[in-house]
This record gives structure tokens, sequence and C-alpha cells, in this order.
């Protein structure tokens, strides 16, 4: 039988230089999309996909990731006395349902090094990784469709999407051929290679790796034996090449639409586009941007 995939790891422990100075003295992780921190979504998406094994990668700094998934016993008081049910459900919600282990990355050395880290806390069983820069609407959780698709293939798989070809140099990029899964054949790939940021006329496609994997425990010796790539940090997309040799991995075209919450535009873009989504704020929001003259 199939292992199931109960745990995810979020690496969390980047500087989060390209916000400067709001990340200063707080982690680039707990910005707002609206009024929810970046790193929530992510939460949220795991727990919608069945899982709520959360491990975190974090590293200094990073104190206020782990005071925002702990109780907070004060603010459930205050908002108790004061008969605020509504916030009180919203405070406690997420705590309640997950359950959360912290390790840390002592220096940021690379995302194949970060996911390391968290070996001991996933033992030997499949688990997923989530990069919660990449926030993503879809109808069914990313990640939910990835263990859908790792559930066919008993193999790892990585979501990816189409990308302009001049943006292919900020992603990893794979080199695959369509396979047939549930009726198509232009959803799923089995990867023949792969390459981190490659220079647009050297990138073997235009499908980028997009921040959700589902990965199987022998990529920890894969990352140990891995040198240093791309920007001098240890890559988690050159340990999966090297895993290539002894099995297949598949990638994912996920149905949704992805927000680079990471980069200042794709952080406002998500801003905009979740706040008109919401029920409370959508109605009037549209009609503020309505007034303004563009
Ligand atoms: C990381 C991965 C890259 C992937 C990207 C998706 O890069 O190394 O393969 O395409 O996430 O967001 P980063 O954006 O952390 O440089």
């Amino acid at each position: 039988m199939r292992a199931k995939v109960r745990k995810a790891v979020f690496p969390a422990a980047g500087l989060g230089t390209r916000f400067l100075p709001a990340t200063k003295a707080q982690p680039k992780e707990m910005l707002p999309i609206v009024d929810k921190p970046i790193i929530q979504y992510g939460v949220e998406e795991a727990l919608q996909s069945g899982i709520r094994n959360i491990i975190m990668v974090t590293g200094r700094g990073k104190s206020a990731i782990e005071d925002h998934f702990d109780v907070s016993f004060e603010l459930e008081n205050l908002l108790e006395t004061r008969g605020k049910k509504d916030l009180l459900a919203i405070v406690r919600g997420i705590s309640d349902m997950i359950d959360i282990s912290y390790v840390r990355q002592k220096e940021a050395l690379g995302l194949g090094h970060a996911v390391l880290r968290a070996k001991e806390l996933v033992g030997n069983e499949p688990f997923a990784v989530v990069l919660a820069d990449d926030l993503i609407e879809a109808r069914t959780p990313c990640l939910r469709q990835l263990l859908d698709v790792y559930a066919s293939f008993d193999a790892p798989v990585l979501a990816v999407m189409e990308v302009p070809a001049e943006a292919i140099s900020s992603y990893g990029a794979i080199d695959a051929e369509p396979v047939s899964y549930n009726g198509s054949n232009d959803r799923v790939y089995r990867i023949r290679d792969l390459v981190e940021k490659p220079e647009a006329p050297e990138a073997p496609s235009n499908l980028a790796i997009i921040g959700r994997y589902v990965l199987t425990p022998e990529i920890f010796a894969s990352i140990e034996s891995t040198d240093p790539g791309s920007g001098g940090e240890v890559q988690l997309t050159d340990a999966l090449k090297h895993m290539l040799r002894s099995r297949p991995i598949y990638a994912l075209r996920f149905e949704g639409k992805r927000y680079d919450a990471g980069d200042k535009l794709g952080f406002l873009e998500a801003t905009v586009e979740f706040a008109l989504r919401r029920k409370d704020l959508g109605g009037p929001f549209r009609e503020y941007l309505k007034k303004l003259k563009l």
C-alpha cells in the first residue's frame, strides 16, 4: 500500500530583502494579503488538501510565525469578555486545526538545504513542500491536485505552469513529455530533465516549477549529495535532477491562478484580486477602483 502524505514542509527562513524596509523587523511570511498573513494561505491550502501536520523551517527573526500559529490567551480572553465571537473563531480556528513543529535553518543556504533541515521530522515517508510565496487560487487546492497525481503514479510530483519565454530564468524549468491522466494528455508530464533558473535561450521549455511538491524520502540523500548550484545555493531542483537517475518524477500543470506574493507587483495583484473577491469588501472596493482616474 502506498504511504499516505501526512506532512507538509514550509521553508520560511528567507530574509525577505525584496520587501525591505517592511521586513526589517518582521518576517515576509507575515505580510498580509488583505488581512491574512501570506503563510496562513499556504497552511490553509495544506489543511484543505488533507494535511494537518505542518513542519516550518524558520530562522532568526521569525518568532512572529510561531506566535501566529500558537494560542494567544490574552487576546482570546479579551475577545471573549467583549463578546466578539466571530473574531474569536478566526483567531482560534487555525491553531486548533494544525499540528505544527519548527526546525531552524541557521544559514540561508538554499531551498534544498532548507528542505534537508526537515529530514528528522519527516522521517521515512512521503511529504509535501509548500513555498508560501506562491499563492494559488484554485477550485481544488493545488496541493490536493498534486496529491491525486501522486496517488495515481506513486512517484514524486511537482507543480508547473507555462510562463512567457523571457520569464523562465526566474524559475526552475523542466524538459518533459506529456502522459495521459484522467482522460487528458496535456496536464501531467513525465520529467526528462530539470534546470534551475536557465537563461531563456538554454531553457528546455517554458514550463516553470511553482512552489508545490510531493516528494518521497529519497530526496534527502539526493540533497545531501548535491553541490551548491545557481546563486551558490543548494537547489532542490538539482537534487531532483539527481534523483531522476533512479526513479521517475512527474509534473502537473495545475488548474488555478498563481500569484507571486514574494514580488512587489505580484503582492499588489494578489491584494487587489483577493479584496475584490471578498464578500465584505468586494463591492465597495470595486466602486472605489472604478473612481480612480487611471
Ligand atoms: C524556487 C525554486 C524554483 C521555483 C520557484 C517557484 O526559487 O528554486 O525552482 O521555480 O521557487 O517560486 P526561488 O523563487 O525561491 O528563487
